[in-house]
């Protein structure tokens, strides 16, 4: 039972990505419903909340505090083993409030997407960083748009050349792991724009087997820490 919580509350991009556009969330009696894209699957994300999808949300720190205090607070869940929890870019105040909120929850920790070039990575170690500040523990980073396969001539090439080492030069450098690469991929693109499943439209392909490579580390991670609580609880 996985919960989607998208607090990137300027730039929501989750509910196209996951084919709900257009939908809303109800109230009912014990506070504001997820969005459904499987029955395993909620979703929450202030674009639910915009009469359209080109609206602006223009809103200072506290405001956003605000949403995602609500989100957390006052979204019916349900009973659930993952939340994950869509940031924007950065280091501002979503980040900060959202680690902040659920400090009693014990989260196991982030996942960090970066790409192979340096002006990337450069933002991504203050990520990295800002986690270490927060006592975020950082499950790993995630290397993405890692090089191209032709599909007419089968060669790869380095769309975004990782001048200085990459993402695996950097985690070796920081002690943090390397959770995989994806490789670029078109089909990508279209099925997020197309709110369809990349891993069920591309089952075989290269990407999608990095992505479940990605996805089992993530859950090992996770099983491990939560072995680890409860032998000190
Ligand atoms: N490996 C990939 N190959 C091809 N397209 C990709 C890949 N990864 C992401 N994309 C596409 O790039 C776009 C941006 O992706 P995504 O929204 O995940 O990035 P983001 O870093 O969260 O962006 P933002 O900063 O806006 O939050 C989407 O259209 C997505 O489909
Ligand atoms: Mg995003
Ligand atoms: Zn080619």
């Amino acid at each position: 039972q996985v919960a989607l919580l998208d607090i990137d509350i300027c730039g929501p991009s989750i509910p196209k990505m996951m084919g709900l556009e257009g939908e809303q969330v109800h109230q009912s009696g014990s506070g504001w419903s997820p969005v459904y894209v499987e029955e395993n699957l909620g979703v929450m994300s202030v674009g639910f909340l915009l009469s359209s999808p080109d609206d602006a949300v223009i809103w200072r720190g506290p405001k956003k505090n605000g949403l995602i205090k609500q989100f957390l607070r006052d979204v019916d869940w349900g009973d659930i083993d993952y939340l994950i929890v869509d940031t924007p870019p950065g280091t501002s105040d979503e980040h900060l409030s959202v680690v902040q909120y659920l400090s009693a929850a014990h989260v196991d920790g982030a996942v960090i997407i970066t790409t192979p070039q340096e002006v990337s990575l450069q933002d991504v170690r203050k990520e990295i960083n800002f986690c270490h500040k927060v006592k975020l523990p950082v499950i790993g980073v995630v290397e993405n748009m890692s090089g191209f396969v032709c599909p007419k001539c089968k060669n790869e090439s380095q769309i975004f050349p990782p001048t200085t080492g990459g993402a695996e030069k950097m985690c070796q450098n920081l002690n943090v792991s390397l959770l995989g690469k994806v490789p670029l991929d078109p089909q990508i693109g279209k099925s997020c724009d197309k709110g369809q499943s990349f891993l069920s439209e591309a089952p075989e392909s290269p990407a999608t087997l990095s992505y479940r490579n990605i996805i089992q580390r993530i859950q090992e991670y996770c099983d491990q820490h939560h072995f680890q609580e409860e032998k000190t609880l």
